[in-house]
């Protein structure tokens, strides 16, 4: 088997808990019957972190499965350079098409959902496995950790090997510190300039040991991405607007995501590894405000 690897340097992966984890996640929400040509595409442009939910609402999973299996029986990459993160998804979130009985309780709910994802994926195990977000905004429920009990559950048994939680507040990332058994290692959030870069729940992550995942960085973000300063910090780099904000993603400790559709901002946008900003440029932009807030809403 031919495994191509991309060239990697030494701060395209971390290591949590023993799991290589790539410092830049392609994202599959959104593709529909583009789902498997893209993530395919992702994968040969250098992706490794492919980043999806068994929400079939929002996302393909099958299809990201399809596109895996093909890459893996053609050589493309190996299982164990792959790092495949999926999450489990409430009633209120989903249409129609559940991966669960939404009669039985929250427990097995999990216990289904993940099933479904290890036969879409192809795999035994999945390598990050999040809750896409608590029930409600303030708080946690009772069903929010049954869901957590249960994601704990299958931690133990090796088979989601680090969990995460997504869509989450300083306050609910508190409560679950506090109670888990099993922490996050992970925290993914719609990442918005407007409130530092989501300032808050970063440092809560880098204080607590685990890693913040930044999802809508360039489109919730319009406004400092058309800036004057931003330009100018581009063409003293000699890059694009939108590799000086993964790359300042990079250096405040973020893992990136993105969801391009088009192998040329892909293979750009893992172009920043050879490149830094320095210190002033990075507390420039770590200072940039916008008045709005734009992107999604609701999960995807
Ligand atoms: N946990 C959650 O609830 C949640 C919510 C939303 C997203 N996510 C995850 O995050 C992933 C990414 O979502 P996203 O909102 O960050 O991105 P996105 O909206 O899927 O894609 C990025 C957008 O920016 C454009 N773009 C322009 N230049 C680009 C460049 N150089 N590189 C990349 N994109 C460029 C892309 O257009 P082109 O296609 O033309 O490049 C695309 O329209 C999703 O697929 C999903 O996996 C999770």
């Amino acid at each position: 088997m031919n495994h191509e690897s991309p060239p990697s340097t030494p701060d395209q992966t971390l290591i949590i808990d023993g799991i290589h984890v790539p410092r830049f996640l392609y994202g599959t929400a959104w593709k529909e019957d583009q789902t498997q040509r893209l993530t395919e595409l992702a994968l040969r442009q250098g992706f490794r972190g492919i980043d999806t939910a068994n929400q079939r609402r929002h996302y393909d999973e099958a299809a990201v499965g399809e596109a895996v299996s093909r890459s893996l029986e053609s050589g493309l990459v190996a299982r164990n350079d792959l790092f495949l993160q999926t999450k489990f998804t409430f009633r209120q979130s989903q249409d129609d098409r559940l991966p669960y009985d939404p009669k039985v309780t929250i427990r097995i709910q999990v216990e289904q959902s993940f099933a479904s994802s290890l036969k879409h994926l192809g795999t035994d195990a999945i390598d990050s496995y999040l809750l896409h977000g608590p029930t409600g905004r303030v708080g946690l429920t009772s069903a929010d950790w049954e869901a957590w009990r249960a994601m704990e559950t299958l931690h133990d048994s090796g088979k989601a090997r680090l969990l995460g939680v997504s869509n989450v507040s300083v306050e609910q990332l508190q409560l679950i510190c506090q109670k888990a058994r099993v922490r996050p290692r992970f925290v993914q959030n719609r990442c918005y300039a407007a409130r530092g870069w989501d300032r808050l729940v970063r440092e809560f992550c880098a204080d607590n040991g685990m890693v913040y995942q930044g999802f809508s960085l360039l489109t919730a973000n319009r406004a400092v991405l058309a800036s004057v300063e931003l330009a100018r910090i581009a063409e003293r780099h000699g890059r694009t607007v939108s590799q000086i904000v993964f790359r300042f993603a990079l250096h405040i400790g973020m893992i990136p995501l993105t969801g391009t559709t088009d192998a040329n901002h892909m293979r750009a946008d893992l172009e920043i590894f050879d490149f830094r900003l320095d210190r002033n440029e990075v507390e420039r932009i770590e200072g940039f405000q916008e008045h709005s807030t734009h992107g999604r809403r609701g999960y995807g």
